[in-house]
């Protein structure tokens, strides 16, 4: 459905895009903005989304906001008179806030009541924020950042501004997330592993940060193979001298003091394994001391004859440069092409500063942040649509670039660095509020967890993964053989339980936002199958176990644990609950119900 809006004296035109859907609440919005007028326009601000509230009541505005291994945290406040406004200006969507907001009214709950939720369909600069004025009239909006942007549109030239979804439910934020996840698995993620089962896999970058050889992954390889897992990934580390995070970002060619026999055996020798064999690059990315920064000095976003800032000792590529597009794409298909590697870990650590390419003239400039996205979005359409049986999966130093354009290119995003089980009964609770788990890359870590020195059990760190893209990243031959045991009944749980739970439809029962306990639920198409994970953060002596109230089950119908056998009625899980037993700290369990 289209609106055609035309200014009479400029010949401006905003066309503007509408996809209501039949059989989902859901709406999809656009702007295209075309000159039909004999002079140039200078675009400064193209909103996607104006949504205006007329009643606007008691709402308050729920959002997600985080840092480097704290993603989208929930935060929920009073709407104010006046703007209240969440972005980035980082090049990326960011680990900071997330391209999503949602209006809600003061007494909605996960459960009950008004939720209007929007997410915009972009991975760079972004806004969005609301409005209220003295009438109490408020505004939504979202779009692409107007900061250090002026688009330049010649006369017969059009600008398409990304698409936002949009939803409401009387049902809560349960009830939007819900709506956004079914459109985000089927209509928004595309290609094969949208819908098929995906494998789990091992990462060795927990394990080995830098330091591995070919036996030592084949090691880590093999025991992770004998436990059941079906890929092994290869993370940072495999090229040039990379001995630490300082040089050879650029260079994609094995190191063969590392790999002497090359990747192409290291492959191979998975293979034989019966396994199938990923690579983690991070391609939009150039070091310093690397000899494609020696070749192509200026192919790296820089500001003429100023000093060029690094982060994490390394530069970023000007994807604006349609010779450095068709380069990355080169390199990562010389990758691909031998059918050797069937998953990519496309990772992205720094942000964008000095933003700016050597080839655009200055009047250009402040298109660049838009530009950069422009050739992302063309080097990974190239990539995804030339290689579809290739799993891909996003990361930007962990979820730093977890959005809704990334994930119309890749089925899943590596959710945080952090990961620790108990962080991230937060990140990954927050995360639903928009994304499906379908999208999170949730692993099984070490103990003491890297990132924040935590010792939490196997079981609660497999029980927390299991509610994302299930995997492990530590060296599996270091556990006991009891943690083994454990470890080969997890992936089996997965493994027949996985793509039911993923395709079921999500509640969140108790938030780590608001107490101490963690609980979702997810419920299949028929309501046949019920699988929940209940986690709590601290033991307490003096307390009648916890009860976990079910979700949108049939009231009618009988369940049976399949673990005790006991049965309930969906009536009696939902209305009276059954209490969890669990002691000591960082306790979980995993249950699952058949409708007998
Ligand atoms: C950041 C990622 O999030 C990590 O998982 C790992 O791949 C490192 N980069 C490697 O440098």
């Amino acid at each position: 459905m289209f609106l055609e809006l035309e200014d009479s004296l400029t010949k401006l035109r905003l066309t503007l895009q509408y996809s209501v859907y039949n059989d989902r609440d859901m709406i999809t919005r656009s702007v295209k903005v075309y000159n039909g007028g004999n002079n140039n326009v200078e675009l400064l601000r193209v909103m996607s989304m104006s949504m205006d509230f007329i009643h606007s009541g008691d709402y308050d505005l729920v959002h997600l906001h985080g840092a480097w291994a704290r993603e989208r945290h929930i935060e929920r406040r009073t709407v104010m008179h006046g703007i209240q406004q969440i972005d980035s200006r980082r090049g990326a969507s960011s680990h900071h806030h997330n391209p999503f907001i949602c209006l809600v009214n003061k007494h909605t709950t996960e459960q009950q009541g008004d939720a209007y939720g929007f997410g915009l369909v972009y991975s760079g600069n972004f806004t969005a924020g609301i409005e209220m004025n003295s009438e109490e009239v408020l505004r939504a909006y979202m779009g692409i950042n107007d900061f250090n942007f002026r688009w330049i549109l010649e006369p017969g030239a059009e600008f398409q501004a990304p698409e936002v979804i949009m939803t409401y439910s009387p049902d809560g934020l349960t009830g939007m997330s819900q709506n956004f996840h079914g459109f985000i698995r089927k209509r928004l993620c595309r290609g094969k592993f949208r819908d098929v089962k995906r494998p789990v896999l091992i990462n060795n970058w927990e394990a080995t940060y830098f330091r591995f050889d070919e036996e030592k992954l084949v090691k880590i390889a093999s025991s992770a193979k004998e436990l059941g897992v079906e890929l092994m990934v290869l993370d940072d580390g495999w090229f040039g001298k990379r001995n630490d995070d300082n040089c050879s970002l650029g260079d994609w060619v094995a190191d063969r003091e590392k790999l002497p026999l090359g990747l192409e055996h290291l492959a191979k020798s998975i293979k034989d394994l019966g396994m199938q064999f990923g690579l983690w690059v991070e391609p939009e990315m150039v070091s310093p001391d690397s000899d494609l920064f020696r070749a192509h000095p200026d192919w790296a976003i820089q500001v003429a004859g100023r000093e060029k800032s690094l982060g994490r000792r390394q530069l970023v590529l000007d994807l604006s440069r349609k010779e450095v597009c068709d380069y990355i794409v080169s390199v990562v298909s010389g990758l691909l092409k031998d059918g050797s590697v069937s998953y990519i870990k496309w990772d992205m650590n720094r942000n964008i500063t000095e933003p700016g390419s050597l080839l655009l003239p200055p009047e250009k400039q402040q298109e660049f942040s838009h530009r950069y996205i422009l050739g992302l979005y063309h080097v990974l359409e190239t990539l995804t649509t030339s290689f579809p049986d290739v799993l891909f999966e996003g990361c930007a130093g962990g979820g730093g670039r977890f959005d809704l354009g990334v994930l119309h290119y890749y089925p899943q995003i590596w959710t945080s660095d952090d990961s620790d089980a108990v962080e991230r009964m937060y990140i990954q609770y927050g995360t639903s509020l928009l994304y499906p788990t379908t999208t999170m890359g949730a692993h099984v870590s070490a103990v003491p967890n890297h990132q924040v020195g935590r010792t939490t059990s196997i079981e609660t760190r497999g029980n927390i993964a299991m509610t994302g893209r299930f995997g492990y990243e530590l060296d599996l031959a270091i556990l006991t053989e009891e943690e083994k045991e454990i470890v080969r009944q997890q992936i089996k749980t997965y493994k027949q339980w996985g793509q039911i739970l993923h395709e079921s439809t999500m509640y969140r029962l108790q938030s780590p936002f608001a107490g101490n306990t963690f609980a979702v639920e997810f419920v299949s198409e028929e309501k046949q199958y019920v699988i929940a994970v209940y986690a709590s953060v601290l033991g307490s002596a003096d307390k009648d176990p916890d009860r976990l109230y079910f979700a949108g089950l049939d009231a009618d119908a009988y369940y049976r644990d399949l673990e005790t056998k006991k049965e309930y009625s969906g009536s009696f899980l939902m209305h009276l609950g059954i209490p969890v037993a669990t002691k000591g700290d960082f306790a979980s369990k995993l249950m699952i119900f058949e409708k007998v």
